[in-house]
C-alpha cells in the first residue's frame, strides 16, 4: 500500500488527476494495436462526492489543453441512489455529467452508471458485474470514503467479499448526505445500488482520496487498524496495488511515525504522477 500526503485538498485533486492521466496515457502507448484492432479500453472506476471534484476539475483541464483524452476510456461508477430520478440534481448520473462527462471527449456508450430506477434492481446489479467482466475488469478504481470508513456505499458491517447489490444507508451516511438535500434527512434516499467491496478489490489498482479532519479517524482505521468489516475501506490492506492520497488534515489520527515514514517516500511517490 502507498500513502501520498499532500498539503491540502487542492493538491490531492491535482496529484490524483496527474496520476490518472499517466495511467491512461501509459495504457494507450502499451496497447495501441489492441485498441485499434479490438476496441480495447482503459476501464476506470469512478466515485462521486465532494472529495473527487478537484480531481475531476483537473481532468477536464487536461482534456482541454490536449494532454488527455477519454476516447478510449470506459467508466464504471461506484454507486447510485435508489428511486431518485436520473435527472435529479443530486443523482450520481447528474453529478458525473456535470463534473466530468459533458466536458470531455468520452463516448457516451462507454459510460456505465447503475440505474437506481431499474424495474428489477437485483438484475441490474448482476448485469453490472457482468458488464465489468465483459470489459476485461477495471484497471483503476478510484474512490472516496465516508467518515465511518465506508467505500462506495459499503456501510459498516458489509461483507468484505460483497458484490454489486442494494444497500440500506447507515444513519451516519444519511446525516452526512442531507447537506445535498436542503438539510432534510427525509429527502435523502434510504437505499442505494453499490459495487461491493469484492468488486473494488478485483480492480487491478485502487486509488482512494481522503481529505479533511472529519476523515482522519477513518484513515487511521484504514491503514493502521486491522482489516475489519466495520471499516470497509480497511479491506484494501489486502490489495496488491492500493494507493491512498490524503491531505495533512486527514493525517491527524495517524501515528507520527506512520506519517513520517510515508513522507520520507514522497520523492519516490511523486514520480508516479509526473
Ligand atoms: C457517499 C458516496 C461515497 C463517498 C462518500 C464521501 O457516501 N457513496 O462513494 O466516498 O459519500 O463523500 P464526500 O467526498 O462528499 O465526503
Amino acid at each position: 500500500m502507498r500513502l501520498i500526503i499532500k498539503d491540502d485538498a487542492e493538491a490531492v485533486g491535482l496529484w490524483a488527476a496527474k496520476y490518472v492521466r499517466n495511467r491512461i496515457n501509459g495504457f494507450l502507448e502499451d496497447n495501441w494495436n489492441d485498441i485499434r484492432a479490438n476496441g480495447k479500453t482503459f476501464n476506470l472506476g469512478l466515485p462521486t462526492g465532494s472529495t473527487p471534484k478537484e480531481m475531476y476539475k483537473n481532468l477536464v483541464l487536461f482534456c482541454k489543453e490536449g494532454s488527455l483524452s477519454f476516447k478510449h476510456v470506459r467508466t464504471f461508477n461506484m454507486d447510485e441512489y435508489v428511486g431518485l430520478p436520473m435527472n435529479h440534481p443530486e443523482s450520481y448520473h447528474t453529478f458525473m455529467f456535470e463534473n466530468l462527462f459533458k466536458h470531455v471527449d468520452i463516448d457516451p456508450n462507454n459510460v456505465n452508471i447503475l440505474d437506481g430506477n431499474a424495474p428489477d434492481l437485483d438484475l441490474e446489479c448482476v448485469e453490472y458485474e457482468k458488464k465489468i467482466e465483459a470489459a476485461g475488469g477495471i484497471h483503476l478504481f478510484i474512490g472516496g470514503i465516508g467518515s465511518d470508513g465506508h467505500i462506495a456505499f459499503n456501510e459498516p458491517g458489509s461483507s468484505l467479499v460483497s458484490r454489486t447489490r442494494i444497500k440500506s444507508l447507515a444513519v451516519e451516511t444519511i446525516d452526512a448526505n442531507k447537506r445535498f438535500f436542503q438539510g432534510s434527512e427525509v429527502a435523502v434516499p434510504k437505499q442505494a445500488l453499490t459495487v461491493g467491496v469484492g468488486t473494488v478489490m478485483d480492480a487491478m489498482e485502487v486509488m482512494i482520496l481522503i481529505t479533511g479532519h472529519h476523515k482522519a479517524f477513518a484513515l487511521h482505521k484504514a491503514i493502521e487498524g486491522g482489516v475489519n468489516h466495520m471499516w470497509t475501506v480497511s479491506a484494501l490492506q489486502q490489495h496488491q496495488r492500493a494507493l491512498f492520497v490524503c491531505d495533512e488534515s486527514a493525517t491527524g489520527e495517524l501515528r507520527v511515525r506512520t506519517a513520517n515514514y510515508f513522507k520520507g517516500l514522497m520523492k519516490v511517490h511523486d514520480k508516479l504522477a509526473e
